[in-house]
């Protein structure tokens, strides 16, 4: 019967049962535990696991370039970001509403830590998130595009929950490569949140794109919903190097 029980188990993708209800059996009977509480225990412990390997699956997807979390910044070092105002983003809020974070400001001061520790919150909360910067972005759609499946790789851009953007303006722009940058804010407009980070003020978007109507309509779009963080401060790179030297 035993080994029917854990061909059941399988069957049914109950693999943590399968390998702990007889040892938990046996110390439920030790225990003197009620029925009840031996199956809730059972069941709680596969739920945890489903729970973790969703988790692992989803960060797998990610491709978050670090692991870093909002517990893992110095807000007193970057004062320039309101804590509580993070805090609030980390409720996650902002992916129900489809509202868009804007991260900007200099190089080092945590516009991507900020992002993917909001990232690996969603995560942890099962929403699917895939982390991108806006080179390989467009580089993914142009290799899309040459082998004629453009529209299967936008909507695979359109359908996380959350999508992150990274190191927009950090490299210019042709008009055709702006196309598909629009096209990815444009399909996800009301409809799933993007995280962008940039060292570019708004203004100079429209020399970033090589197209001042494409960057206007992108920025229409990205910026009806959202909030907008605007950071300062010195690379916390370079204080870290400092305090190395
Ligand atoms: N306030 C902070 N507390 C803790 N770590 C920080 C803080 N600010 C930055 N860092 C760390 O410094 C490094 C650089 O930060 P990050 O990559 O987020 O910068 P960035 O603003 O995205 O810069 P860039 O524009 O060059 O991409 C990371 O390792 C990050 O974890
Ligand atoms: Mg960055």
């Amino acid at each position: 019967m035993n080994k029917r029980l854990e061909a059941m188990c399988r069957t049914l993708n109950l693999p943590v049962t399968a390998d702990r209800w007889s040892a938990m059996a046996q110390q439920a009977s030790t225990d003197n535990i009620a029925y009840s509480t031996f199956l809730y225990n059972l069941l709680e412990e596969e739920v945890a696991a489903k729970h973790a390997r969703s988790v692992q699956t989803l960060l797998k997807f990610a491709r978050l370039p670090f692991r870093k979390t909002l517990d893992d910044f110095d807000f007193p070092a970057q004062p320039s970001v309101d804590h509580r105002r993070m805090q609030e983003c980390a409720t996650l809020s902002f992916i129900e509403a489809n509202e868009n974070l804007i991260f900007l400001g200099p190089p080092g001061i945590g516009k991507t830590h900020l992002a993917v520790s909001l990232g690996l919150e969603a995560i942890a909360h099962g929403y699917k998130t895939y982390f991108v910067t806006a080179h390989e972005l467009v580089l993914q759609c142009q290799k899309a595009d040459a082998e004629g499946r453009l529209e299967k790789k936008i909507r695979s851009l359109v359908k996380p929950s959350v999508l992150i953007i990274d190191e927009m303006g950090y490299m210019k722009l042709d008009p055709g490569s702006a196309h598909y940058l629009f096209q990815v804010i444009a399909r996800r407009y009301e409809r799933g949140p993007i995280l962008l980070m940039s060292n570019k003020a708004f203004g100079e978007w429209g020399e970033i794109m090589g197209d001042s109507i494409i960057a206007t309509a992108m920025l229409d779009r990205l910026l009806h919903h959202s909030h907008i963080f605007n950071m300062k401060g010195e690379s916390y790179r370079m204080k870290e190097k400092q305090k190395e030297d």
